[in-house]
Order: structure tokens, then sequence, then C-alpha cells
């Protein structure tokens, strides 16, 4: 075990929680990898292969999307569960364990709730379809989160439990496809086609040009999906209720808080409670099950999709380059050479921090927007968490000459009213609100820090950090009420230094 595994934190709790405090990306991946040691038990329990969470092991990268990050610990005997809040592609998990076996790692303990939601094709054809064409968009991953929820909570969803029911599959599964063929309609005939002719939704073999759908062929895989996953599909509510308090149980947040359905910044969220709760429940816990929150945050900021990000470097012009579908991180390369982490000119160096980062979503590919650290949503955030806080990533702005941080905003929008409340220009927002009509004419009231301008990756102890960093460190955490527990100063699982062990 490792010092933090060690240190008061997890003494005496039997529950915590690793949950992202900002918009995700912000590293859970490697401090889930990090608190495994301690746990029985790593358990998800929102979204589904919308998330991707690296883990780093010497030079091997390991990107899972739908596993929980402890499944590098299946050799161990650890338990690692797919809960039964989440959304489930079948195919894309089969597609995923396969990966593992390619690269050695075991899956013997994996768990999959019976009682977990199913993403269809047809949901992943659904979500493609909307953002493709006019009306509101999100910047979805495409995965089919939102159609699969949807379908749950109408009550025409599938789950798991259905894989292992040919008889039953077969006919929720027609009952299905014919309620989305009548929603499918509205679309565009010759985009539906091309969406599925796309090479992960099987190249056109699900297509059929009469009817949509080819149902034999569909079927059949997933008949074979319930065939492999059928020894994995368990009660698994029952397992983490049973082993609240005897067992330690890490719960593995997927997104953020400011992307939850219900606490984010809607409608630019993901369609499942991405905060502590909603992990609580997605498992099958109350919330006031989990012992201890970690709330992870990284010391920027990045948004991936649409939707306000005020301390956006670049504003518009950075939100229209990331969402532009023949931006690639090769491409942006080519055009902007000379962008880097000191470029005086915004939008450059926030392309600079996005390549120093590695900033490019795991599961699209697509550049995250870029931003300063932004206090007003941390403060927002924190309510979600309570007291402890992991700040990430902190070597990547290393040759940052001067680093800002957003410690209120001035809203200069039209009057706008919020429940009881009306905000007028020039009000100042010390907490953030998760409003997008409020946030988008917020402007960020900046402090700046010197930076430390020398390589921080193999510091290892709180007191060797340079002067600069520790003062901004002591700020955030004065400004925020939060306490920092920890902090990673590089991608490697030991490139950490603990805090007030
Ligand atoms: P969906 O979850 O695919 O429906 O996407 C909804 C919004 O959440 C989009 O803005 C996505 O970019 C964002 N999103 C979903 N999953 C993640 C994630 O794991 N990291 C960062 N953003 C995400």
């Amino acid at each position: 075990m490792n010092d933090f595994t060690n240190s008061w934190l997890l003494k005496d709790v039997s529950t915590v929680a690793v949950v992202c405090t900002q918009f995700g990306d912000s590293g859970k991946g490697k401090i889930v990898d990090l608190l495994a040691p301690w746990a029985d038990i790593i358990a998800r329990g929102t979204g589904g292969a919308n998330a991707g969470h690296t883990i780093r092991r010497g030079d091997q990268e390991y990107v899972l999307h739908i596993v929980p990050s402890g499944i590098l610990y299946d050799c161990e005997g650890k338990i690692n569960v797919i809960g039964s809040g989440m959304v489930v592609d079948p195919i894309a998990l089969c597609k995923e364990l396969q990966v593992l076996d390619a690269t050695g790692l075991t899956h013997n303990y994996l768990k999959v709730a019976y009682n977990s939601k199913l993403v269809l094709l047809s949901h992943i054809l659904l979500d493609r379809l909307k953002e493709s064409q006019g009306g509101l968009k999100i910047g979805t991953t495409g995965k089919g989160i939102g159609p699969a929820y949807v379908d749950y909570y109408d009550r025409h969803g599938l789950v798991m439990n259905d894989l292992l029911n040919p008889t039953r599959l077969r006919e929720k599964l027609l009952r299905n496809l014919d309620h989305h063929r009548r929603w499918l309609r509205t679309f565009n005939r010759d985009l539906i086609e091309k969406i599925m002719f796309q090479e992960d939704l099987g190249g056109g073999k699900f297509y059929y040009p009469t009817d949509l759908f080819n149902f034999s062929e569909i079927i059949h895989q997933y008949e074979e999906c319930g065939k492999s996953l059928q020894r994995m599909i368990v009660d698994t509510d029952s397992l983490l209720k049973r082993s609240v308090g005897e067992k330690n149980i890490l719960l593995e947040g997927a997104q953020g808080n400011l992307l939850s359905i219900d606490h984010g910044t809607y409608p630019f969220v993901t369609s499942s409670d991405s905060t502590a709760a909603g992990l609580a429940r997605g498992v099958g816990l109350k919330g006031g099950d989990i012992d201890r929150i970690f709330g992870i945050a990284k010391i920027y900021l990045t948004r991936v999709g649409k939707g306000p990000f005020p301390t956006e470097l670049g504003g518009e012009q950075s939100e229209r380059w990331c969402n532009d579908s023949l931006t690639t991180q090769a491409s942006e390369q080519a055009i902007f050479p000379h962008a880097s982490i000191i470029s005086s000119y915004d939008f450059e160096q926030g392309i600079g921090i996005r390549q120093t980062g590695n900033e490019y979503g795991r599961t699209t590919g697509r550049p995250r927007r870029v931003g300063w650290l932004d206090l007003p949503l941390l403060r927002y955030s924190a309510q979600f968490i309570g007291r402890y806080l992991i700040l990430t990533k902190l070597d990547v702005l290393d040759e940052c000459p001067t680093i800002k941080v957003c410690e209120a905003y001035e809203y200069q929008g039209p009057d706008y009213v919020l429940g009881d409340q009306t905000f007028r220009a020039g009000d100042i927002l010390k907490i953030a609100r998760p409003e997008p009509e409020i946030l988008q004419h917020c402007r960020p009231l900046y402090k700046e820090f010197e930076g430390w301008q020398t390589p921080i990756t193999d510091i290892t102890y709180y007191d060797n950090l340079p002067s600069q960093l520790k003062e901004l460190l002591r700020y955030i955490e004065h400004a925020t009420d939060l306490s920092i527990v920890m902090v990673s100063v590089g991608a490697d699982k030991d490139k950490n230094i603990s805090i007030y062990l």
C-alpha cells in the first residue's frame, strides 16, 4: 500500500467515493488506481462508454470506458462492479473485455449488474442523428447515453438480464425497435444510412434498407454477448448493500459534478447524476453510506462539447475550433505550430496547455476546450463533495510564467430572474450558478500568480515544492474552504504528493 492508502483519511472508513468536481477528465482513473490496493470492491454506478479513464503503468497506457479502473487489481482477487445505474452497450463491453484479454489483464472477478440498463444500437443511432441535425446540440460523445436513459425512464428500455432470457430478449427488442422506428421516421434517411455504416456500428451489418434494422443480425449479436457475459451478470446492488461497513468499497465516479443531469449546467450535461449521491444510488446504496468523498480537480479547467465556460482561453474562438469536427490533434499542430503554453495570445496559450496536458478526449479524440481554474464553479461544486480535494496535473503548468485563477465573476448580461433572485449587470458572484443563461454572461475576475517555471514531476515531498506553487495551493484552500489532501505531479501512478498525512 502507498502512503495515501495508509493515511488517516482511510482509517475507519468503509465506503469511499472519487468524483470529479469539474466537467470530467480530471484524472479520476489514476486516483482510483492509487486507492485500489485499499479496496476490496471497486464499483461504477453512472454513465457508460461515454467515460474514458486513463491509467498509466510505465510505458503502457490503459484506457477504460465501461469497466472500473480497479480492473488492474483483478489478479489480486478484487471485485470490480458495473453498477445498476449504468447504461451499458453490451457489444462495447464485450470488445473492451477482449482488449483486456489481449493486454493480458484478467477480469475473473468482474460483476455486471443484472439490472444495469442496455444501450442498444438504435440508441447510438438516435444520439448521433440528434447531434447531426438542427436544434439544440450538446456535443455528446455519441455513445447513445441520453437515448438509453430516456428509454429506461420512459419504461421502454431493456436491462442486462434480458440478455440471459432469449425469448424475453426477442420480444422486448422487437417492441423497442418498433418504437424507435416510429421516431426515426422524422430523420433524414441518407443520414441514418451513413451512421449505420460507421465502423463501430458494424459497418452496415445491422442495417436493412426497407426496415432500417437487420433484426436477425442484431439479435444474434446480443445473444452472443449474453453468452460471453453470462457468468458475470449478478445482483450487484445486494452485494454492495451487504458489503457496506464490512468491506472496503471504492466508488468510481464518471464525468463530473458540473455535468450532472440534476446539478450541472443543464442542458449541457450528461444524462445521469454524476455527483457522489447519484453514484451511491447507481450501485444500490444511499448517499449516507459514503464515509469519505475525494473531489478531484485539475489545476486548470477543461470541457468537451458545448456549454458555458467563462474562463475558456480564447473564448468563442476556442469553442468553435474545438467543436469543429475537422479539428484534430494533428491539424491543430499543423495550423498553429508556434502555439505554446507561454504564448501571449489566449487562444494559442489554450492550445499550448491542451498539447502539454494531452487534453484530447479518450473516448472521441476531440480536443478539450481549455481555460483557467474557476473558483466560483469549484465553490459551487464543493457543495457536493464535502471537504477533501485532490488537485491533478500541476506539472502541466510547469513552464507557465503567470498562472491565472478566477476568483469571482462579474455578471454582465441583461436582467435575469432565477427563482427568487434577479441577476443584474454589475453583480459579483463568488459562487457560480449552473445556469447557462447566467454563466454565458459572466466575466471572470482573475488573480494572477507567478509561475514556478521548473519541473516538479520528480518532487516527492510537499516541502520541496516551489514556493510559488505552495502559495497557489494555500490560496485555493483558503478561497474554497477545502483541504487539498494530495496533488498529482505526473501521469505515472507514483507521481503524487500527499499533504497532511
Ligand atoms: P453524453 O454523456 O455522451 O450524452 O454527452 C453529454 C455531455 O457530457 C457532452 O458535452 C460530453 O462531451 C460530456 N461528457 C460525457 N462524458 C464525458 C467524460 O467522460 N468526460 C468529459 N465530458 C464528458
